[in-house]
């Protein structure tokens, strides 16, 4: 049970209680804008899906995204985390956050103890991060944390859309 603590964070394993507050998030148009293969909200089931492969990952993998909490009010914010499925081209670490949790530096908090985790727990020497062009505050995230952009890229499940990569190498 891989738990990761920041000055206002926690960093969990999933549990079935989680899977309300991941439905009204990936319900957000603007959450999903970037995110899902049409650009918008994932109905109930799609979310039920994409909730079941964040477990199924930890289970495959060995790692995944986490779940990311207030720890005062318990309240999902998000989901921040190495993910790395079938076909995809790196090691990535992923982030996305409700649309209320905006604004508050969660994100770029989160992210940074997920590369301290891969780097060092994990031993990965390389991460990156795929974002579209226009996902302006992801790359601002992605900068934020160190990365640099280092080309482009496509998905599995978007291979007609021309995404940024950006990267990070672990200094030794
Ligand atoms: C990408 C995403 C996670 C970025 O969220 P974010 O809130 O902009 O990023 P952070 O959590 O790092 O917060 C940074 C902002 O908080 C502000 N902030 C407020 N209080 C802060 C604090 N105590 N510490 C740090 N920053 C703080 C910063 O000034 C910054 O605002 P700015 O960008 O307007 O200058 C969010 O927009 C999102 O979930 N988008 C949808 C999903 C998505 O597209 N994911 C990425 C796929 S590649």
């Amino acid at each position: 049970m891989t738990t990761l603590e920041t000055e206002r964070l926690l960093l969990r394993m999933w549990e079935p209680g989680d899977f309300e507050a991941y439905a009204a998030m990936s319900a957000e148009p603007e959450v999903m804008r970037f995110l899902s293969h049409d650009g918008k909200p994932l109905s109930r089931f799609e979310a039920w899906r994409s909730f079941a492969a964040q477990v199924g990952h930890w289970k495959l993998r060995g790692f995944g995204m986490f779940a990311v909490v207030e720890p005062t009010s318990g309240d999902l914010v998000g989901r921040i985390g190495p993910w790395q499925p079938e076909g995809w081209p790196d090691f990535e670490i992923g982030w996305t956050l409700g649309g209320k949790y905006w604004g508050r530096g969660y994100a770029t908090e989160a992210v940074k103890a997920c590369i301290t985790y891969s780097f060092t727990e994990l031993r990965r020497s390389h991460l990156i991060s795929i974002i579209d062009p226009d996902n302006i505050r992801s790359i601002r995230v992605a900068e934020r944390v160190g990365e640099q952009l280092e080309g482009t890229v496509a998905l599995p499940h978007l291979p007609n859309r021309t995404l940024l990569q950006y990267g990070l190498y672990r200094q030794d």
